[in-house]
């Protein structure tokens, strides 16, 4: 048998990138490619890239120059450009980089075990074309290999919304619901093979309503099948709009015990003014009512939440308002961005915040959403949580895993292997961690 040949992937941006970065790997396996940890003696060079903030082409182009002495070494060397800054500039990638031999968009991912065939035979392969199939049931060349306790799963892709900031429905197209039986296999699947947590993927992903033996089914539907998966522990979910928040999810919140207390649901801004303007079809009065729902259903979930600052026509007063929405949430995590602008949406085109006012909002935010943080890390402290343990800590005899509310938890001293889901009381608090001692 031939040696077999070596995969560097590299991955940016989202978790469904992730998810995406396994399956081109799973899909090249087929074709005799090994995953190695550097790019230095690989036949294969993928990034799986991100075009969510500015400059995320420029850092592509800097990073495939970095190649050119590896190819000079190694003439079969192919190298590859994949995920969304790949569907945003397709053929230019080639124009501009001679370097790059396969340019494939997410949604053509099952293409290719014959796109790499192509560059073996000396050709460049190209494709970023939004096909009508389910590209994830073409890539099914699954090696049956062990893995760890928490995977993904992508269930929903692409997005209808175009808030005027984003590229996803450029790069990821237009919102697709992946079959039910298909994700109830998978589930499975994955649970065969170590997995005892699975995170629901979608860009949109509460807006899931994929086909189901009585007609289309819900995420809430989809959730209570995958709670019937033995040998599954845990599902979350993410990302999730306000505006796709339905009843039967909020209420298995309440009652399905597999489905973790924990939430993230993206607001971006608290003024409302901001909010039309992104095109959000949601108000600040809407979302904080909505938590309120969510909180009666689950009175102790931890919410996330994802917000851009300096958005453009932002003033003080706006800002004010997001302030005061984070003051009300107490979020337990969430992301701020300063708003970056991306050619092709609707609010490039208007007037930009200038900077400094929008690096000090974000700092102002920041510190807020932090104290935030601390307070409900702290808050853990002398509560009783199950934590499924993912891999061993820094410190000898140590092991680190995730509490319900995804807070990580260090444990030392005891017998707990990896993959445990244990009854953990916690005894401290630190900077990003808690730790705590086995029940
Ligand atoms: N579908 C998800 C988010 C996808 S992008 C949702 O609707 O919430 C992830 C986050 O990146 C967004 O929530 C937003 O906060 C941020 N983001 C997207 N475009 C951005 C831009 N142009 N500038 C700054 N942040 C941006
Ligand atoms: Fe982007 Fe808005 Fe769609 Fe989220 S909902 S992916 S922010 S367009
Ligand atoms: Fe980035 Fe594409 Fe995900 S732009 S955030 S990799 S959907």
């Amino acid at each position: 048998m031939s040696e077999p040949k070596k995969l560097f992937i590299k991955t940016y941006g989202c978790q469904m990138n992730v998810y995406d970065s396994e399956r081109m790997s799973e899909a090249l396996g087929g074709q005799g490619y090994v995953e190695t940890k550097t790019p230095d003696d690989a036949d294969m060079i993928l990034l799986n890239t991100c075009h969510i903030r500015e400059k995320a082409a420029e850092k592509v182009y800097s990073e495939l120059g970095r190649f050119k002495g590896l190819k000079a070494e190694n003439p079969d060397l192919k190298i590859g450009v994949a995920g969304c800054v790949a569907q945003a500039e397709g053929e230019e990638i080639m124009r501009r980089q001679p370097l790059v031999d396969l340019v494939v968009g997410p949604q053509s991912y099952h293409r290719l075990p014959e796109m790499e065939a192509k560059t073996r035979a000396g050709e460049k392969a190209l494709d970023t074309d939004f096909p009508e199939e389910d590209k994830f049931e073409k890539l099914k060349n699954r090696p049956k290999a062990k893995r760890g306790p928490t995977a993904f799963l992508t269930v929903q892709e692409g997005c209808d919304k175009f808030c005027a900031f984003c590229v996803v429905p450029y790069t990821r197209g237009a919102e697709v619901s992946r079959p039910a039986d298909r994700i109830i296999r998978e589930a499975h699947d994955l649970v065969e093979r170590g997995v005892r947590e699975i995170t629901l993927l979608g860009q949109n992903v509460n807006a899931y309503h994929g086909a189901g033996p009585n007609g289309d089914m819900t995420l809430a539907g989809l959730i209570w099948e995958l709670n019937k998966v033995d040998g599954l522990e845990r599902i979350r979910f993410t990302t999730s709009h306000p505006n796709d928040m339905a009843d039967d999810l909020i209420e298995a919140h309440g009652t399905c015990d597999k489905l973790m207390p924990y939430l993230h649901l993206p607001v971006q801004s608290g003024s409302d003014r901001i909010l039309k303007r992104m095109n959000r079809s949601h108000t600040a009065e809407s979302y904080l009512r909505l938590i309120e729902r969510i909180r009666a259903a689950r009175p102790d979930i931890v919410m996330s939440g994802d917000f851009i600052v300096g958005f453009p026509e932002e003033t003080d007063e706006d800002f004010q308002a997001t302030m005061d929405l984070v003051e009300e949430v107490k979020y337990g995590y969430a992301y701020s961005f300063k708003y970056s602008t991306r050619p092709g949406t609707p609010a490039a085109e208007r007037a930009q915040v200038d900077p400094a006012a929008a690096d000090e909002r974000l700092q102002r935010l920041q510190a807020l959403i932090t104290r935030h943080q601390r307070e409900i890390q702290d808050g853990m402290v002398g509560r009783t949580v199950r934590v499924l343990f993912e891999k061993p800590g820094r410190q000898p005899g140590q092991m680190v895993g995730k509490s319900e509310y995804l807070h990580s938890v260090h444990v030392r001293g005891a017998e707990i292997a990896t993959g445990d889901l244990k009854k953990i009381r916690i005894t401290e608090s630190g900077a990003n961690s808690l730790a705590g001692e086995l029940l």
